[in-house]
């Protein structure tokens, strides 16, 4: 229960509904517990008591049965007279008492009514407050994952992370709404009901012995313990088994490629159809602890009951005394049920806030620095100051110092997983420096606020991600608020215009989940697009490795002619023609950089350059 504390300040925005909530909460529990245990033992009595036999003192009324009280009236009615009748008010009585009856018995239908009203409102008004916070959950956790380190994703499956912002929501939400639809009121229908039952026994203190009765309640409380932490167990597993589950279904969703190439068909139905048989052994689980409760503590309330039935039955009590009891004594074990299933529910949707804790309280690795410095770019140098970096344990770069000079265009070459991308990432901040600094224009980027250094970097990288949206927006992506003029321009610029303009509906087509109906260069095309529209003074070009045709290739390189001038930039080249048009060329080997300096240079100097550029001539 207390980790949902920290969650009842998200109740503020909604504090009147929630007060009011509580309020027809406790009108209901008073209606229920109180109220209809007292109806039936006041109301009761006038209805087969007072109509008839009202000319008897209420001391007699206690201790003569129906038949004795029948049978004295029916003599007596044979000697008194018409005039004594009157005058002892029997007739009269017969008046009043329909009149009686009738309140009477519109007192059980009201009492409903003010139960049945107060039980909507409640209802509603709790669930208007657990969806709202819901609600507001869903957006924090989504905003979370917008600031999260790129290394989070690395570790934790989308799939996996989309089940736990749908579906363990959704749990959460339908843990709150119904243990909210409870919990207000079935405590104060427990001490309603409990307050009926000590002031019916009061009133007749020979029936305070159905207050023993009451002590079969704590026995109930084991069952609750046990089977509510049986609950947060098998909980756990099916979330965890559910988040698999569409982790599987995601990953095989992004390939349906690679599927059918290589006839994956009956690995992935293994796959799925196993993690779907997991989930439904803890489906199983979960639905045996869920239903388990209810009948064991109906049990321990009916033994409960039995024996109080036992003891009125050895007193001789009679029916009318103790009706009430029997209802007032049940009225106190059902919200002991009901509570039970609360409890029951909250071990429930705790597993699944554990997994949304699991994202709210994951590390921002890469924080916003405590004092933010406006950050604005003068000439763009980068300096990487005696720099290492590793992913896990074996470092990744080592010892990398050097300057790029504001202006310059650096190409960076050496073999696959030599470091290059790393290098680049470390400028984007997508992860901090281990040792030493890096700096932009002599400014440690850890002190500079993310968001301007983010605005000062063009990146396109290897792989560019297109939205499913139109290929307008998609290009707006790099300037938010350009104009139109402006992203044909970027488009031209590109050489991208010609292409868009040829396609179905022009800047208006839609391109398809990842930009799937566009081939390979037009997508790279479109996200040298967006760096025109972005304009930074830092510009990141992770090279696609890919071979392009003759055509695209020139286009991206007459483009890219365009966009380097006066701009810093890092290229991952993979293309000659880039290597060429850099000034620079940093040569990667295992993490260090082996050779620096102009291409005719270390041409010269660097026999692993010499062999990568020769292979690829
Ligand atoms: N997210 C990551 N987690 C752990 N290790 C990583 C991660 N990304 C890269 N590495 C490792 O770091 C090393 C350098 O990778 P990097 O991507 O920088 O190489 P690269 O020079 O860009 O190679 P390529 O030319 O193939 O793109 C590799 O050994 C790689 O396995
Ligand atoms: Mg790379």
């Amino acid at each position: 229960m207390k980790e949902f504390w920290p969650y009842l300040k998200m109740l503020r925005p909604v504090k009147w509904h929630f007060t009011g909530a509580i309020f027809a909460g406790i009108i209901y529990g008073l209606a229920s517990g109180f109220g209809l245990p007292f109806v039936t033992s006041e109301v009761f009595p006038i209805i087969f008591n007072q109509a008839e036999y009202a000319h008897f003192s209420k001391e007699a009324r206690d201790v003569l049965t129906h038949e004795q009280m029948q049978q004295m009236t029916d003599e007596m009615g044979e000697v008194i007279t018409t005039e004594q009748r009157k005058e002892l008010g029997w007739d009269k009585d017969q008046g009043t008492s329909f009149w009686i009856l009738i309140l009477a018995v519109a007192i059980l239908p009201a009492s409903f009514a003010v139960r049945g009203l107060s039980a909507f409102a409640n209802t509603y008004l709790i669930n208007y407050c657990g969806v709202r916070v819901l609600e507001k959950i869903r957006c924090m956790i989504f905003s979370k994952l917008q600031v999260l380190p790129l290394s989070f994703f690395q570790k934790n499956q989308s799939g996996e992370l989309v089940s736990r912002v749908v579906v363990d929501t959704t749990q959460l939400q339908n843990g709150i709404i119904f243990v909210a639809n409870d919990l207000v009121k079935q405590p104060v229908t427990f001490v309603g009901a409990i307050g009926a039952l000590i002031y019916l026994s009061l009133r007749e203190s020979d029936l305070a012995f159905i207050l023993l009765c009451l002590l079969t309640i704590p026995v109930a409380v084991l069952p609750i313990r046990y089977v509510g932490r049986k609950m947060l167990k098998k909980a756990r597993l099916m979330q965890d088994e559910s988040g698999d589950l569409t982790g599987i279904l995601s990953e095989n969703l992004s390939a349906p490629r690679e599927v059918r190439a290589f006839n994956l068909k009956e690995r992935e139905e293994k796959r799925f159809f196993n993690s779907v048989r997991r989930l439904f052994a803890h489906q199983m689980k979960v639905v045996k602890y869920a239903n388990m409760l209810s009948p064991l503590i109906e049990f321990i309330s009916a033994v409960g009951i039995a024996i109080a039935i036992y003891f009125a039955a050895r007193r001789g009590v009679t029916l009318e005394q103790i009706v009430p009891l029997i209802f007032a004594l049940y009225m106190s074990y059902e919200p002991v049920k009901k509570l039970g299933m609360i409890h029951n529910r909250v071990s429930q949707a705790t597993a699944s806030l554990e997994r949304i804790e699991y994202i709210l309280d994951a590390p921002i690795e890469v924080p916003e620095p405590e004092d933010p410095k406006p950050f604005h770019i003068d000439v763009g140098a980068i300096q990487f100051d005696h720099v290492s970096f590793s992913y896990d344990k074996s470092p990744t770069l080592k010892n990398v110092d050097l300057t790029i000079e504001g202006g310059q265009v650096v190409a960076l070459v050496g073999p696959s997983g030599a470091g290059k991308s790393t290098f680049a990432n470390l400028v984007s901040r997508f992860y901090d420096v281990q040792g030493g600094a890096l700096r932009i224009d002599g400014r440690d980027i850890r002190e500079v606020e993310k968001k301007a250094l983010y605005d000062s970097i063009a990146l396109v990288s290897q792989d560019p991600v297109l939205f499913n949206d139109t290929v307008i927006e998609n290009i707006r992506i790099g300037r938010l608020d350009a104009t139109r003029e402006e992203i044909e321009e970027a488009a031209r610029n590109a050489f991208a215009h010609e292409f868009i303009v040829d396609l179905d509906n022009g800047y208006e087509t839609i391109v398809g989940e990842k930009g799937t109906r566009l081939s390979g260069g037009q997508k790279q095309r479109i996200a040298l697009a967006r760096a025109f529209l972005r304009n930074a003074p830092i510009l990141i070009l992770d090279e696609a490795t890919s071979a392009l045709d003759t055509e695209s290739e020139q286009k991206i390189q007459q483009a890219l002619d365009k966009l380097l001038p006066g701009k810093t930039a890092i290229v991952i080249a993979h293309r000659f023609s880039t290597i060429r048009s850099a000034e620079r060329v940093l040569v990667f080997d295992d993490g260090r950089i082996i050779a620096d300096g102009p291409h005719s240079e270390v041409y010269q100097t660097c026999p692993l350059y010499k062999d990568l550029y020769d292979k690829q001539a």
